[in-house]
This record gives C-alpha cells, sequence and structure tokens, in this order.
C-alpha cells in the first residue's frame, strides 16, 4: 500500500485519488515509515481530529521537543520557526485564542466586505488582458495576480514591492511539503529572514505614520507582539494566495475536462456558488494538514501515542464515498457538500470568506469573457504534494 501513496512521485501527486480509496478501504490508519506519520484518510476520522483538543499544530504550548520526545529542529533553521511559530496557525490556545480574536478585530468582514467591487475590478481587468490577447497560461496571468494584488492591497504592501512576495511565499511553503530537503530549509531561512526584515521596516513606517490597511490596523492593536504582528502578516500574505491560486488553476482544468459541467453553469450562471465549493472538494488545493497528538489517542482501534504525528489527509476525506454521493464525479449542482478544503475546529481558515470573493469574482468574470476557453496542451502538476497546484494552465480563449 504504501508503495502506492508515494508523495514524491509525479504520478501520485497528478493523481492522488485511487491510492486515497485504497486507504480509506483497507487502512483507514495507515503507518507511513517514510514521513514516520499515521495516515488518517476517512472524512468522520479527519473532520473529527480536526475538533479534537487532544491534538495540536504545536506541541511546545504543553512541552519541550525533549519532552515530547522530538528532536529540536537544526539552528540554522530558526529564522524560518520563528516567523512561523508567531503566527496564529502554529500557536494552541490560550495564545491562538488571543492572536485569533486579536487579527479577527483588524480583519473584519465588513473589511472583507468592502472589497468585493475592487477584487470584481481587478478580477475584469486582468481577464479582459488575457482575452485580448486570445489566451495563455491562465495561472500566471489571472489566477495568481488576482489573490497576491488584494491580499497586498489589504495589507499595504505597496505596488512596487509585490513582486517580491511570491518568491518569498514560494521558499518559505517549502518547508509545509513532507522531509524537505536542506537546500529547501535553507532558501526558506533566507525567505524567512528577508521577509521579516521587510514587514518589520514596514510595520514601524505604518505605526507612526498610519494608513487604512491592515498593517497599520494590526501596529494599532494592543497586545500583539512585533514578532506576533510579522508572523501574521507573512501568515495573511502566504495562505492569503497559495491555495488560491491552486483552486483556480485546478478548478478551470477539472471544468474544462468536463465540459457538460462547464454548460451547466453557461446555461445557469446562479449555479456559481455551489461550483466554487464542489471544485474546492473534487481537486482539493492543500490535499494534508498534520497535527500532534498530544494526549494518548485511539483512531479506530488504533492506539495513537502522545508525541506521534498524523497526517491528516483532506483529499481523501472529500472523496469519501461516507460523505459524498458519487465523490469521484464532478458535479457542479451538488447541494451536499461538506467538504473540508477549508478544514473544521478552532484553525477554521480564517480568510474563508475573502477567498470565496475572490473565486467567485474571476470564475464569473471567465465565464462571461471568455465562454468559449479551451486547452491547448495537458496541464501538469508542479512537484508539491501538500500544497498541490498546476505548474501552468495553457488555454486558448
Ligand atoms: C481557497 C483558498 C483557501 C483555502 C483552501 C484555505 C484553507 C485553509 C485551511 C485548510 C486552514 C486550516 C489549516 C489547519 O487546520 O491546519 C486555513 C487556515 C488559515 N487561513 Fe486559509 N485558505 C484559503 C484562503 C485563505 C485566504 C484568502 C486567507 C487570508 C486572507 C487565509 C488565511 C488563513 C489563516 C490566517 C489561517 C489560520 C487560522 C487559524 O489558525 O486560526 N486563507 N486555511
Amino acid at each position: 500500500m504504501s508503495a502506492q501513496f508515494d508523495p514524491w512521485s509525479q504520478e501520485f501527486v497528478a493523481r492522488p485519488y485511487p491510492a486515497y480509496a485504497q486507504l480509506r478501504a483497507e487502512t483507514p490508519v495507515h503507518w507511513f515509515e517514510p514521513s514516520r506519520q499515521y495516515l488518517i484518510s476517512r472524512h468522520e476520522d479527519v473532520n473529527a481530529l480536526l475538533r479534537d483538543r487532544r491534538l495540536g499544530r504545536s506541541y511546545l504550548h504543553v512541552a519541550s521537543h525533549e519532552q515530547m520526545g522530538r528532536e529540536a529542529p537544526p539552528q540554522y533553521q530558526e529564522p524560518f520557526w520563528t516567523l512561523n511559530n508567531n503566527g496564529m496557525l502554529d500557536r494552541e490556545p490560550p495564545d491562538h485564542t488571543r492572536l485569533r480574536r486579536l487579527v479577527s478585530q483588524a480583519f473584519t468582514p465588513r473589511r472583507v466586505e468592502a472589497l468585493r467591487p475592487v477584487v470584481q475590478r481587478l478580477a475584469d481587468e486582468l481577464v479582459d488582458a488575457f482575452v485580448s490577447k486570445g489566451g495563455g497560461d491562465l495561472i500566471a496571468e489571472v489566477a495568481e495576480p488576482l489573490p497576491v494584488t488584494v491580499i497586498a492591497e489589504l495589507l499595504g504592501v505597496p505596488e512596487a514591492d509585490r513582486h517580491l512576495l511570491r518568491p518569498w511565499s514560494a521558499a518559505i511553503c517549502g518547508m509545509y511539503e513532507l522531509n524537505p530537503s536542506r537546500e529547501t530549509a535553507q532558501s526558506a531561512v533566507r525567505a524567512s529572514e528577508e521577509f521579516s526584515e521587510y514587514l518589520r521596516t514596514l510595520a514601524r513606517a505604518r505605526r507612526d505614520d498610519p494608513r487604512d490597511d491592515l498593517v497599520s490596523a494590526l501596529a494599532a492593536v494592543e497586545g500583539l507582539s512585533e514578532d506576533e504582528l510579522i508572523g501574521t502578516c507573512v501568515l495573511l500574505l502566504n495562505a492569503g494566495h497559495e491555495a488560491t491560486v491552486n483552486v483556480t488553476g485546478n478548478g478551470w482544468r477539472a471544468l474544462l475536462q468536463h465540459p457538460e459541467q462547464l454548460d451547466k453553469i453557461k446555461k445557469d450562471p446562479g449555479l456559481i456558488g455551489t461550483a466554487i465549493e464542489e471544485l474546492m472538494r473534487f481537486d482539493t488545493p492543500l490535499q494534508m494538514f498534520e497535527r500532534w497528538v498530544l494526549e494518548d489517542i485511539e483512531v479506530r482501534g488504533v492506539r495513537i501515542s502522545r508525541g506521534s504525528e498524523v497526517a491528516l489527509l483532506f483529499g481523501s476525506a472529500n472523496h469519501d464515498p461516507a460523505a459524498f454521493a458519487e465523490p469521484e464525479e464532478l458535479d457542479v449542482t451538488r447541494r451536499d457538500n461538506p467538504h473540508i478544503s477549508f478544514g473544521a475546529g478552532i484553525h477554521y481558515c480564517l480568510g474563508a470568506p475573502l477567498a470565496r470573493i475572490e473565486l467567485t469574482a474571476s470564475f464569473e468574470s471567465i465565464l462571461q469573457k471568455a465562454p468559449r476557453l479551451y486547452l491547448v496542451s495537458e496541464p501538469e502538476y508542479k512537484p508539491g504534494y501538500v500544497i498541490r497546484g498546476l505548474r501552468r494552465l495553457e488555454v486558448a480563449t
């Protein structure tokens, strides 16, 4: 079985779903030696463990590395871990509760809703430029620039500096893949140092001279340390675009390969809401999230001891026949769709409303302005398994 679940193979990354089906049926709690984790593949279990307080994204709030029986990361990786461990995603209560509350004070539903017309205008401009050239790489020209611009605009990163964000983010996100190489770690460390320094300077400038942006709002929040402010901004900038780019790319690939489903949305544009949820389920952009086991637990009769790590397979949960009717079928009209692409429990995606606004704007704009879009070449996935998306999506309008 473990020969099939191979997150380092291009074939598996391109088509992980058959291996997931086998895992769910045969060993829903599967010890995977290469990454020394238990793979959890059923929807019910993934959903339950995401909400189970006996597990955490970190263990450092309750134990040291030694007490947990784990090795501390090598010293040279310190800049990456400092940055990572200062964002809310890798904190647990009570710090997580405090950080999430403080960030929510600045990242308000009003601020997000106010972005809707801005996002639509931006999506229309990008799609107009794309259509006027007759097409090209949809990832580079529409899928990427839209969420990067939106999150940079929201935070208040000046336009002249935005080209720095994607490379920093990509280098840092390399650390979230399984067993990253030393080279990946070194480039993540470099990017962490540069990104932190950049944001420290920006935050200080905004503290002295506030504007109407999120960095200024966060800089004004009481109870957030400077390192936490920087960790939060990097988290928002990275989380704020990586997955959205991949939903757009994976989603259009799925639609173009299922023309009868694409036709349904063209005939009834009111289906856009269910279609976007279905695309997020059908080709899940973030395939796996990990949790540390803080107290001994038992899952389907398998005892998992404190200090172990579980890998929650979101892509598998989203294809579980126990939770979805005909899960291998793309169905843009699917109403009963409890997908977990935005997670569950205390770390449930803070940016889900913004992601939905962005995805609705870009899909609608492409549907209206490029109704005869077609694939020019077979799209290829990037090597990453955890953050899974296409390298390019060549289409013509
Ligand atoms: C389609 C796009 C997106 C997907 C699929 C997605 C998915 C997720 C998931 C699965 C988690 C939880 C991870 C876990 O439990 O281990 C998460 C957390 C988070 N996401 Fe998203 N996300 C998306 C877009 C965004 C956007 C646009 C933003 C910000 C503007 C954002 C900000 C965050 C933050 C701050 C967290 C951490 C929440 C916490 O720890 O309490 N995400 N996201």
